[in-house]
């Protein structure tokens, strides 16, 4: 199945924390936001090493530590900054106080 890419309304910009994360539903994903002063970024929440909720993790100089065992990822690329892969990253911007995520509607198989 194939979908386009559109923005998804998925919080207030209020409800994401200064220093923190939080895991919001688009579509059949769960995607981390994350806040760091004016700027937001919105990553695949699961960890690729065994699962690990990164918008519980500690937020750090630019990065994410993941809760379980501290895999670190960029906020601005989703790239693993140890030797393991990384997670998506998707475009975010505000509007009204709205947080958008744009990403697919429906998951494409391959
Ligand atoms: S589950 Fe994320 S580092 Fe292990």
């Amino acid at each position: 199945m194939s979908a386009t890419e559109t923005w998804h309304d998925v919080a207030a910009l209020g409800d994401i924390p200064e220093e923190g994360g939080l895991a919001v539903k688009v579509a059949d994903r769960t995607v981390a936001i994350f806040r760091r002063g004016q700027d937001l970024f919105a990553l695949e929440d699961t960890c690729p090493h065994r699962g690990g909720n990164l918008s519980e993790g500690i937020v750090r100089d630019g990065l994410v530590y993941c809760p379980l065992h501290a895999w670190c990822f960029r906020l601005d690329s989703g790239c693993n900054e140890d030797e393991g892969p990384g997670v998506e990253s998707f475009s975010v911007f505000v509007e009204a106080d709205r947080v958008k995520v744009k990403m697919a509607a429906v998951s494409s198989t391959p």
